[in-house]
């Protein structure tokens, strides 16, 4: 058997120095059975053993894998578990093609980082491409070669819980992520062993569910697909994702896992991807419930002709694709194509040159929680946490102080600061909030500490101890928000309040007099108009990973001025949602003075905090833009220039921001479209000066007839520190 191990191996050297990828693909694809192809399908959850899903084979996985009737599975970690699964497949099977082990490595493997929508909000693609890099280092180290990350929906609709998972409502900001967490998962380098494959998903357009309901319908035209949802799948396609995710719900009538106008017209087509898609959990099977196929064999069928080449966990290709193409109901071709697909990314990722190269138990040992990874999640976290508001400059804190209280549900969690999709990640890890400030300020400033009440219920026996707790200290902090399992898969909410009587507690707080500070742990925009109103001061922290207690009271006493800015716009009540910046005029754009315009009776349209939005400790000036031409032709790009001052007293990094509004087209276009941003750092005293350029490129949009062209006409140019408080300029394109 080492022998023929040696053979192969030495045989894949020589291949790869004498053929390409596809080549090396096909000639492996032709010395496969039927049966052998479709196992290279097929993808099966770790916990196998224990039976858990239903309407799997009888045999165990190892005998399956014997048979090469097996190509991944998802959930098995550690090196030593993955080891003896590649161990069969590469050393039993009788064409020994190593296996992919997935695991949605969505914001740490290990060592947490801040939640997708937290690192959104450093508007930092450097640092978000850090984060990614730290993660494949960790996860790969234990044996798993690929993520089921970057999730790159774009999602308006904060009642939908697996906002979190993304980077908020704005395709640009939303493509530059995607494209940053590619390029730290896979590196330059995918073959070597601290590289992952990623996997853009959900394609596409799950995020815009009705209702915000997880695995809703979605009915929406070809244009705003385009427009809106797809721009995050090309960007990752376009810097080299390896494989997609095909998403839950229908698109106006077909599921996406049956989806040829996406699969095959758009992925293969237009974006020439050879990307593998795998399906979503058992989403090939729900084509029967979704009522597109009347059994698992239909619901092969259709996968597969859509091109959705790995089947996780449904087991409708292993046992119905091989007899559907000895029916002649599926040619061969399909088979063929996806094989090659994932046979590329095993090549891709060298598996066939080192099988073993991900299962190193001695590499896993010294990489996991290393110091390296651990200080990175602080690193990044100190750039998520966005200043909400900050009345008569409450914060940051005093270290003079004598004593503040320390309220809330959240302070002593350890569990919460992780988010959803936290993979291993562990809260005997967490710095809690409790234990980040203690570690910070406990020796100089008193700590009282009260819970006050939990998050759900209504239990409002612990008020009268937040209460003494208040009343006996200078300063008022209140952690609230949801505990993590509300934002996640499967986690809508019809309200989008504080929930549970976390506001009530703040009322009572509010009327000892102290000044009160929020610090909110969430997943999605809330609904805290009363809070905006009422109380001094409110930073946005998300979940902020495992560093959450150090950099919270790093920013809350100042030694980490925020400079987050929101991804997402926040309502003021629910009932406006949707709500985001890039929305239409219409033709009767809201007027005070005519009731027959675009408005609520009972409330304003404008949100509680717009898209970009977020305060610093220090205050920032901006110039009017200055453009290098006030007319282009339709082929070239003009500058913008503007000189940002940082007026105030701090150092800060702040966000510039410019948005462009194409006045008259063949369709309408957006009141405003982000097209470029710079974070910049500002010590008191110091400006900057920035420069844009405006290529055709960030003009184009698709056409009356669907052509992805920049029409002549008038265009705005808006600058400023986010989507609402802008400096404007406008040019015109011509012919
Ligand atoms: C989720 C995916 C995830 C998959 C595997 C599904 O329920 O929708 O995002 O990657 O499970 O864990």
């Amino acid at each position: 058997m080492k022998i023929f191990l040696l053979f192969l191996l030495m045989s894949s050297t020589f291949f790869a120095q004498n053929k390409t990828i596809v080549q090396r693909a096909d000639s492996v694809l032709a010395l496969m059975t039927l049966e052998e192809k479709v196992g290279q399908l097929v993808q099966y959850s770790g916990d196998w053993a224990t039976g858990a899903a239903q309407g799997r084979p009888a045999e165990t996985s190892d005998e399956l894998l014997k048979q090469g009737k097996i190509g991944s599975f998802l959930n098995v970690v550690s090196s030593e578990k993955t080891m003896k699964l590649q161990r069969i497949a590469v050393e039993q099977s009788r064409l020994k093609i190593p296996l992919l082990f997935g695991l949605d490595v969505i914001h740490g493997y290990f060592s947490t980082f801040p939640v997708p929508i937290g690192e959104a909000s450093s508007w930092n693609p450097s640092l978000i491409e850090k984060s990614a890099r730290m993660q494949a280092i960790e996860a790969s180290s234990a044996g798993i070669n690929w993520t089921f990350n970057p999730m790159v929906d774009i999602a308006r609709d904060p009642r939908w819980g697996r906002i979190v998972e993304g980077s908020g409502e704005d395709p640009y900001l939303g493509s530059l992520m995607a494209v940053a967490r590619v390029k730290g998962y896979q590196g330059d380098d995918l073959s070597a062993h601290n590289t992952i494959l990623a996997c853009a998903k959900h394609f596409a357009a799950y995020g815009g569910a009705e209702g915000g309901r997880d695995y809703n319908t979605v009915d929406l035209s070809e244009r705003n697909l385009r427009d809106y949802y797809l721009p995050p799948f090309k960007a990752a396609i376009e810097a080299g994702v390896g494989s997609l995710m095909a998403s839950f719900n229908e698109i106006g009538g077909v599921p996406a896992s049956a989806c040829k106008f996406l699969m095959t017209d758009i992925l293969r087509g237009e974006w020439k991807s050879d990307a593998f898609v795998v399906s979503d959990w058992n989403s090939i099977g729900e084509l029967i419930p979704h009522g597109v196929a009347k059994d698992r064999k239909q619901a092969a069928e259709l996968g597969i002709k859509a091109t959705v080449d790995m089947d996780m966990e449904t087991s409708a290709y292993f046992y119905h694709l091989a007899e559907l193409v000895k029916e002649g109901n599926v040619d061969i071709k399909f088979v063929d194509d996806a094989v090659r697909r994932v046979l590329i990314a095993k090549f891709k990722l060298g598996l066939f040159d080192d099988p073993y190269k991900y299962s190193n138990v001695e590499r896993e040992k010294k990489t996991i929680k290393s110091k390296e990874i651990v200080d990175a999640t602080r690193e990044v976290a100190q750039e998520t946490l966005v200043l909400l508001k900050n009345e008569k400059n409450t914060l940051p804190l005093s270290k003079s102080l004598k004593s503040i209280a320390l309220i809330g549900p959240l302070v002593k969690s350890k569990d919460d600061p992780l988010g959803g999709w936290s993979a291993l990640g562990d809260s005997s890890d967490v710095v809690s909030v409790y234990e980040g400030l203690t570690k910070k300020i406990g020796k100089n400033i008193k700590i009282n500490y009260a819970k006050g009440c939990s998050f759900l219920d209504n239990d409002k026996s612990g008020f009268a101890d937040a209460i003494k707790a208040a009343n006996e200290s200078q300063v008022v902090i209140a952690f609230v928000g949801e505990h993590r399992g509300m934002s996640a898969e499967a986690s809508s909410r019809a309200k989008l309040d504080l929930p549970g009587v976390q506001e009530d507690l703040i009322k009572e707080l509010k009327k000892t007099g102290k000044p009160i500070v929020v610090v909110l742990m969430n997943g999605r925009p809330l609904t805290i108009t009363w809070l905006q109103e009422n109380v001094d001061a409110i930073i946005e922290a998300w979940y902020p990973g495992i560093s959450a207690g150090f950099v919270i009271a790093d920013v809350l006493f100042g030694d980490v001025n925020p400079s987050g800015k929101l991804p997402v716009t926040f309502p003021r009540y629910v009932g406006q949602v949707p709500i985001y910046y890039n929305h239409k005029n219409t033709g009767r754009p809201y007027n005070p003075k005519d009731r027959f315009t675009s408005y609520y009776m009972d409330l304003e349209n404008t949100p509680l905090y717009p898209f970009g939005f977020g305060l610093s400790y220090t205050t920032f000036e901006y110039s009017n833009p200055v453009l290098s031409k006030s007319s282009i032709k339709k082929d070239e790009a003009l500058t913008v220039t503007v000189d940002v001052k940082n007026t105030g007293k701090l150092e800060g990094k702040e966000v510039v921001q410019l948005y462009i509004r194409d006045l008259v087209g063949s369709v309408t276009r957006p009141v405003k479209e982000l097209k470029d941003f710079a974070k910049i750092n500002l010590k008191p005293g110091e400006s900057k000066r920035v420069t844009f350029t405006i290529t055709p490129e960030k003009l184009k949009f698709y056409d009356l007839n669907m052509n992805y062209v920049v029409e002549p006409g008038d265009f705005k140019v808006f600058i400023g520190t986010n989507s609402v408080d802008v400096k404007e300029s406008s040019f015109t394109v011509v012919e």
